[in-house]
């Protein structure tokens, strides 16, 4: 530990205190969607309140990098970090973000990073590293081991979704984040984004912008790419690989396609996406169809194009709504977005304004006057289409709402837009909740919710049957 480290150290210490009502629930509020759909983010676990976080990473692939940028990026950076351990099996990864982080460090005068290839023996020395909490972006079929040894030993965790290939090994998650009272914030970061919460909470779901929501649509398309690859020098071993469960380096890197690591394109697509379709249909699905198949990459285990249509019954009214939900590997045709429509109009989304984010309103309906209330209040934006070159067809498709299909994207739009790496918000609130500050907007409790509509897909393809779900599916009770 060096000066600044100590003299922080002490400080946080200093300021540690437990909130009187966290302490006192001591319980886990269990998660669930509520009337509206939104996450009533109801962990009771303990918080400390810190002015410096102690984190340590478990797995530093491509997203492990991309969660430290978004929480440390210039201009961005969450306050009060300091990342004191990485743990990962490979040399290549580990020493890249060490350099990058002990640059950081050094740049802000704090200690350097311990790296470790065993996670074992990174949370063994969580009290000299002073750990509070760990983020975990391994592949999925480690998630449960890493974050349930995790808050056994006192940390908590912030865990990449999907949470598990395994259902069974979700559910402990849960069990384990129950018992050791940590939180569990699961990465499904379009519940943190400003807005899908501006669009979904606000518009669709408190203003009712586009009244009953009959249909929802979720695709996620990419074109056909090769597997991925390595620097041939930087290759593991042979005896490296097998000791941590991989056979060959192409299954350490395409470990998505695989069984016994991950879940295929549609789980780990899905997880953000179905996750979407509940959160505007305010419930859990009802059942799911799906047919799939291996068509294209004969040398993989999972299948690589899906469609499938889930059902929603709305838990107040009964009444019925339907969502088509597709993953094309071999195709980028319309890339990836969410989009509904009910009664009065639609609303497509995206994480990222490239893939078009604008709602649709029903041309035959006479709501122009209630619409132009709402850009009034600051709700939607009205574009003004003078601006737009040529037709309205050719206006940017960024954030932007139709009155008719003549006008298609460019009357109206969502006001709020992401100024951070779309990771940032949800990374944020995590922090923030260790800090007694805010609730999670993920926590493992209620990811779980979602984890057992996406993992039902897979079993629908393959049993080539009608899935129904049981609201006791949904729960945890041991
Ligand atoms: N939230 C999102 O938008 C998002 C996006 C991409 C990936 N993810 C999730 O992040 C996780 C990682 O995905 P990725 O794309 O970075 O994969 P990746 O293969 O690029 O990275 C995984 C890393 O984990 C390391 N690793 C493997 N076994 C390990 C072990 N036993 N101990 C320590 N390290 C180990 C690998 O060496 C690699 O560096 C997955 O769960 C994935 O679903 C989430």
């Amino acid at each position: 530990m060096d000066k600044q480290d100590k003299g922080a150290g002490m400080d946080r210490r200093g300021f540690l205190t437990r909130t009187a009502a966290a302490a006192g629930a001591g319980v886990i509020l269990a998660g669930g969607l509520n009337k509206t759909g939104a996450q009533t983010a109801g962990v009771g676990q303990a918080v400390e309140k810190l002015d410096v976080i102690n984190v340590g990473i478990i797995g530093v692939g491509s997203q492990g990098q991309l969660l430290l940028a978004s929480c440390l990026k210039a201009g961005q950076a969450i306050p009060g970090l300091r990342f004191k351990a990485v743990c990962d099996i490979w040399k290549f990864n580990r020493e890249r973000s060490v350099h990058m982080l002990n640059a950081y460090n050094r740049s802000k005068r704090y200690g350097q990073v311990k790296q470790f290839t065993d996670y074992k023996e990174m949370l063994a020395q969580k009290d000299q590293l002073d750990l509070d909490a760990v983020i975990i972006a391994t592949p999925d079929w480690l998630h449960a081991e890493h974050a349930i040894a995790a808050m056994h030993a006192g940390l908590h965790v912030y865990c990449e979704k999907e949470m598990s290939n395994s259902l069974e090994m979700a559910r402990r998650m849960v069990l384990a984040s129950r018992k050791t009272k940590k939180l569990l914030q699961i990465g499904r970061q379009r519940r943190s984004n400003p807005r899908y919460i501006n669009a979904i909470d606000k518009l669709v779901l408190k203003h009712k912008l586009l009244g009953r929501v009959m249909q929802g649509y979720a695709q996620w398309n990419r074109a056909i790419s090769q597997d991925m690859g390595w620097p041939a020098k930087h290759a593991m071993s042979k005896k490296d690989l097998a000791r941590h469960g991989y056979d060959t380096m192409t299954r350490l890197r395409n470990w998505r396609w695989y069984k016994r690591y991950g879940g295929g394109p549609v789980v780990d697509l899905g997880s953000h996406q179905i996750d979407i379709l509940n959160w505007v249909f305010g419930a859990n699905p009802k059942s799911v169809i799906a047919s799939g198949g291996i068509d294209y990459y004969k040398h993989h285990e999972w299948y690589d194009n899906i469609m499938c249509i889930f059902e929603y019954e709305n838990p107040k009214t009964r009444e019925m709504a339907r969502a088509i939900y597709q993953v094309q590997t071999t195709t980028r045709r319309g890339g990836f977005y969410e989009a509904f429509t009910g009664e009065r109009g639609g609303l497509v989304i995206s994480e990222y304004p490239r893939a078009g984010n604008w709602l649709e309103k029903d041309p035959y309906s006479s709501d122009a006057d209630t619409w132009d209330k709402w850009a009034k209040l600051g709700y939607i934006k009205k574009v003004d289409q003078s601006k737009a070159k040529g037709n309205a067809k050719n206006a940017k498709p960024t954030t932007g709402i139709t009155s008719g299909p003549s006008e298609m994207m460019a009357k109206w739009a969502l006001p709020t837009k992401l100024s951070t790496l779309p990771h940032q918000p949800h990374l944020k609130n995590f922090f923030d909740t260790i800090r007694g500050n805010a609730t999670l907007n993920c926590p493992g409790e209620f990811a779980y919710q979602t984890a057992v509509a996406v993992l039902a897909i897979n079993e629908a393809v393959k049993s080539q049957k009608k899935i129904n779900f049981k609201k006791k599916d949904f729960e945890i009770t041991t």
